[in-house]
């Protein structure tokens, strides 16, 4: 009797020892392949993180960019792989704040460090152009993009770009030093035209000059001896005198157009009227010349250089404008001398403004590109066309 109940108790101990073990082992079985799941779901987690630094470092590396973030407690710093290769350490080297800034140039440090210190005491942005010098000695560009991270009012981390522009800055280099050579270039030749013209003028003034002085007195001696009845021959003389008297007129504007003669002997103003006068006799256009100046100081080549630019633009007024008048206005305004003259013609159209073949225009954008001056046209359809010139003075 007893000997059953053991065996009873003893059975359905058993049966209940199998039923727990089969549910713990359901138990065990799905906590399993959850933690499978989860094992699954953080390797394709991590997978697309290593993908996403490959990339980024690809990235970085084809524009030349890195990445940077500086903890503002630890003054430990992360950096993109571009950063490592940007200041040629090895990818094992430590990036803190400290040995960040070592990098610097002289000039550049204390830049990096105001830019750092208002980004992390003002919470201000920076963007700065600086230089710094690899580990292994070489020079580079580089522009840095940096922003604050606040918290509770403190900033607690700076984070930002830094991209090498290096390459972008030689060029730039190379293209001022060959614009530079081309402003010498362009201003050589100026001054050897301007050179040659004063040589044309004397050896025409010197030589023709002369000889017309020299016709013009023969053929006075001859008028002394002609019969005063010949009538025919005093009328040819007279004709003669005349041509040689207008000849020598002719010559005479012609010196003085070659060299800006009115300018050496009187000062821009004068040789402004001048020229704008002789202007109006020639061309019968009326003028109005504005000027409140009583002289105007200023260096011989900046002189010659505002002079010419307005024969130019009274030539093209002439073959071009169909102008019947112009308007001159010549005054000083903020250390600059400004020169305006505007036409009441057909207007110059667009597309020549800015015509590479424009040849007389481009010379007088040259002339005023080399003081640091500047030259703006612009044109009216039927109305005319405005030219103002602006020449520092210094
Ligand atoms: N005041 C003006 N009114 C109307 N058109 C003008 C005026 N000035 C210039 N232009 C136009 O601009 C063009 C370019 O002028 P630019 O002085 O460069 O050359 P150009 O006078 O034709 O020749 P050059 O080289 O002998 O000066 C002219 O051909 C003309 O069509
Ligand atoms: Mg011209």
């Amino acid at each position: 009797m007893y000997s059953n109940k053991l065996s009873e108790s003893l059975r359905l101990n058993k049966e209940n020892l199998e039923k727990r073990i089969e549910e713990r082992t359901n138990e065990l079985s799905l906590s399993n392949k959850r933690l499978k799941h989860e094992i699954q779901r953080r390797i394709k987690a991590e997978e697309a993180i290593r993908k996403r630094e490959a990339l980024l470092n690809e990235t970085g590396k084809m524009a030349h960019v890195g990445g940077w973030e500086l903890d503002v407690n630890s003054l430990k710093q992360v950096w993109t792989e571009e950063l490592y290769r940007m200041y040629e350490v090895d990818l094992n080297y430590e990036p803190t704040l400290e040995n960040g800034l070592a990098f610097f140039s002289q000039e550049s440090r204390p830049v990096i460090e105001q830019a750092a210190r208002r980004a992390i005491d003002y919470g201000e942005p920076f963007n700065v152009e600086l230089t710094v010098i690899t580990a292994k000695g070489n020079l580079r560009w580089v522009y840095i993009i940096g922003k604050a991270h606040q918290k509770n009012g403190k900033t607690v981390k700076l984070s930002g770009t830094m991209q090498n522009i290096t390459e972008y800055k030689r060029v730039l280099e190379k293209l001022e030093s060959s614009r530079e050579q081309l402003r010498n270039l362009s201003s050589y030749l100026q001054s050897s035209i301007e050179n040659e013209r004063k040589r044309a003028a004397r050896e025409i003034h010197d030589d023709l000059g002369q000889s017309l002085m020299a016709l013009k007195m023969d053929i006075s001696w001859i008028k002394s001896r002609l019969p005063n009845d010949n009538i025919p021959l005093l009328n040819k003389h007279k004709s003669m005198d005349e041509t040689i008297t207008h000849t020598i007129k002719s010559v005479k504007r012609i010196v003085a157009n070659l060299r800006p003669g009115p300018l050496e002997d009187l000062g821009l103003i004068a040789a402004v009227e001048w020229q704008i006068a002789d202007f109006q006799n020639r061309t019968g256009i009326k003028y109005r010349f504005h000027n409140d100046l009583e002289k105007i100081i200023l260096d011989t080549d900046r002189a010659v250089a505002i002079y010419r630019i307005l024969q130019e633009s009274l030539t093209n007024i002439i073959r071009h404008a169909s102008a019947s008048e112009v308007d001159i206005t010549l005054l000083i305004q903020d250390g600059k001398v400004i020169l305006k003259i505007a036409d009441n013609g057909v207007g110059i159209p667009e597309d020549k403004i800015t015509n590479s073949k424009s040849i007389g225009l481009i010379g007088m954008h040259e002339r005023a590109g080399f003081f640091g001056g500047e030259i703006k046209i612009k044109g009216i359809p039927g109305k005319g066309t405005i030219v103002d010139v602006i020449i520092p003075c210094v």
